[in-house]
C-alpha cells in the first residue's frame, strides 16, 4: 500500500510549516508528532465530514498513525524540554501519570476508530476529538 502523493505531502508538509523556529530539538520532536496526529485527524475528519470521499486504505493509514504517534507520547514528553515556541505546559511533568493516561486514552480510542461508512466514522471522530481536548485543555496553552 503506498501513500497517494496528496496525502505524504500533507503529512510531510504541516510540520515544516508549524515548526518554523524551534530550537529544542526534543520539542520539535514532539511537535513533528503531535503535528502527524493533527493531520491524520484532519484526514479522518474530512472523510466523516463528507468533503472527501471515505477511502478505507487512508482511513486505516491515518487510523495507523494516529495510533503509532500516540504511542510514543510518554517517550516524547519524558524528557522537560523547553523552548519559547512550545505549547507544553508546566504540569505535564508534575502529574505525570495523568498526562501519559491521557495519551494511553487517545491511543485506545484510535484503535477504536470504527470507519466502515460515514456515519460510524463521524459518531468515532467525536470520542477522538474528546481525546484531543481532554489533553489539550490541561497540558496545552
Ligand atoms: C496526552 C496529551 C495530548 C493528547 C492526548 C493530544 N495532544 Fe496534541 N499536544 C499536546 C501538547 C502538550 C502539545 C504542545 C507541545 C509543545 O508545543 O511542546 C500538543 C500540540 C499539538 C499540536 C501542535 C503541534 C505543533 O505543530 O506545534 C497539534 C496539531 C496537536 N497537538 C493535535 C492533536 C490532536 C489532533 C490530538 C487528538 C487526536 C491530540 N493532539 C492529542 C498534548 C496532547
Amino acid at each position: 500500500m503506498r501513500p497517494t502523493p496528496l496525502i505524504a505531502a500533507l503529512l510531510i508538509a504541516t510540520p515544516l510549516l508549524a515548526h518554523d523556529g524551534v530550537k529544542d530539538p526534543q520539542v520539535m520532536a514532539r511537535m513533528d508528532s503531535m503535528a502527524a496526529i493533527g493531520a491524520a485527524t484532519k484526514t479522518l475528519g474530512d472523510m466523516a465530514k463528507g468533503t472527501t470521499t471515505l477511502h478505507q486504505a487512508k482511513a486505516r493509514m491515518a487510523r495507523d498513525t494516529i495510533v503509532t504517534q500516540s504511542g510514543k507520547i510518554s517517550m516524547l514528553f519524558e524528557a522537560e524540554a523547553t523552548d519559547p515556541k512550545s505549547e507544553a505546559l508546566p504540569n505535564i511533568w508534575t502529574d505525570w501519570e495523568d498526562f501519559t493516561a491521557k495519551g494511553d486514552a487517545l491511543k485506545a480510542t484510535a484503535n477504536a476508530l470504527d470507519f466502515t461508512d460515514q456515519a460510524a466514522l463521524a459518531a468515532s471522530m467525536r470520542s477522538l476529538g474528546g481525546s484531543c481536548g481532554a489533553c489539550h485543555k490541561v497540558y496545552r496553552k
